[in-house]
């Protein structure tokens, strides 16, 4: 029996990413590789320098493609399911840096099909979910002529030519194996897979996808067809979970509460959560962290810091040595983190405030937005 679980529904167990590898096909971002990305990009994001970004398929043919001056496209998602969560948000900033580095065009599909279909919520419930987390997603500040936010229900009748035909690619019998739909899944989940595959098909080259490794049996269902259909096999980079607040087995969910930081808690909110639920590697008693030091690498706050609150390696690597050796405490490294995600949360509020406009443009009225409507598949 596999001692953990990830689909795109659900993330169980304490995950070996390594096995992870083996088991879906993919294949791990090693140095040569992180060397290659920084010598066309100029610099590495943290997930690159901290193995968070740690599996692919076929980055490096989309690093051949763009040094012979071939283009890409980036593409990710969301599913309006809840309000967003902390690390729903990680991979956008993830896939930010991306474009910023190689000024492709992103889409972003909002998944809002999906999420009504497999909720107990109602199309209206799922549909002012959608909205406030597409301004979540704009706060990240992509480049407004350069990306598409679209929600399925809408942008159907555009791409639903392309939905029809890889549908018509896919069995049953697929993608019972992949996904483990059965008798009483509906029918709508059934189809689903084919529209989540679908903005991989946007353009005539190669898309790459971000985000994290739950979400890459749709793009192993994809590139079974891509081929025979005049497409490219879709690319991918595979991101590790960010923990639950509760330890490090499962990914995050907002569905619980105390698991999760959302996007729009209060500081009092995060202070409480961090000290209450936070996992902690260190020691029972002041005396005991002080003698024997704590593990980082089980530490809930430790991990928060390296996948996104200090950006500074140095200074990420001080504050491991100094909980390793016992000179740091559990309550001041959460103190640590309680100050830098407040303020994280602080900064993304406001830029959610002010995303009205870009999202706007996003979807409508942006250069690639307005293309994107007129175009029919
Ligand atoms: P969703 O809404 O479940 O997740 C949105 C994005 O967040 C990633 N993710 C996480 N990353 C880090 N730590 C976590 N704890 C964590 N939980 C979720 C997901 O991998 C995803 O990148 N069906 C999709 C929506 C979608 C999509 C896509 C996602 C449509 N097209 C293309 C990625 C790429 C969904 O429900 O994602």
């Amino acid at each position: 029996m596999a001692d953990f679980v990830v689909t795109p529904w659900e993330v169980k167990g304490k995950i070996d990413y390594d096995k992870l590898i083996e088991k879906f096909g993919t294949s791990r971002i090693d140095k040569p590789l992180i060397d290659r990305i920084k010598s066309i990009t100029g610099d590495l994001h943290l997930f690159f320098r901290r193995d968070i970004a740690f599996s692919h398929r076929d980055l490096d043919a989309v690093l051949n493609d763009y040094e012979s001056g071939k283009k890409f496209f980036l593409y990710t998602g969301r599913g309006p399911s809840g309000k967003m969560h902390i690390g729903h948000l990680l991979p956008f900033y993830f896939t930010k840096w991306l474009q910023e580095k190689f000024g492709v065009n992103l889409y972003i599909q909002i998944t809002d099909d999906e999420k009504f279909y497999i909720k107990e919520k109602s199309f209206d419930e799922i549909s002012s979910i959608a909205r406030d987390n597409m301004l979540d997603i704009a706060a990240v500040g992509f480049d407004p002529d350069k990306t598409f936010i679209f929600l399925d229900s809408e942008y159907i009748r555009n791409m639903y030519g392309l939905v029809m035909k890889i549908a018509k690619k896919i069995n049953f019998s697929t993608v019972k194996a992949i996904f483990g739909f059965n008798n009483e899944t509906n029918i709508g989940m059934i189809h689903f897979p084919s529209i989540e595959i679908a903005p991989t098909m946007f353009e005539k080259a190669r898309c790459l996808i971000p985000a994290a490794i739950d979400q890459d049996p749709y793009w192993r269902a994809q590139r079974d067809i891509a081929e025979g259909m005049g497409y490219y096999k879709a690319a991918a980079i595979h991101m590790k979970f960010l923990s639950p607040l509760t330890g490090p087995t499962g990914k995050m969910s907002s569905s619980d509460p105390n698991t999760a930081i959302l996007l729009d808690d209060d500081e009092e909110a995060i202070k409480k959560k961090i000290m209450k639920y936070a996992f902690s590697g260190g020691q029972s008693t002041v005396e005991l962290q002080r003698k024997l030091g704590g593990n980082p690498d089980v530490d809930v706050s430790y991990q928060w810091l390296s996948y996104f609150l200090e950006e500074d390696d140095k200074k990420l690597e001080e504050i491991r040595q100094d909980y390793i050796s016992g000179k740091l405490l559990t309550g001041e490294l959460k103190q640590i983190t309680i100050e830098k995600l407040s303020k994280f949360i602080e900064e993304h509020k406001k830029k959610k405030e002010a995303a009205d406009k870009d999202l706007k443009k996003m979807m409508y009225t942006g250069n690639l937005a307005k293309k994107m409507w007129e175009k029919i598949y």
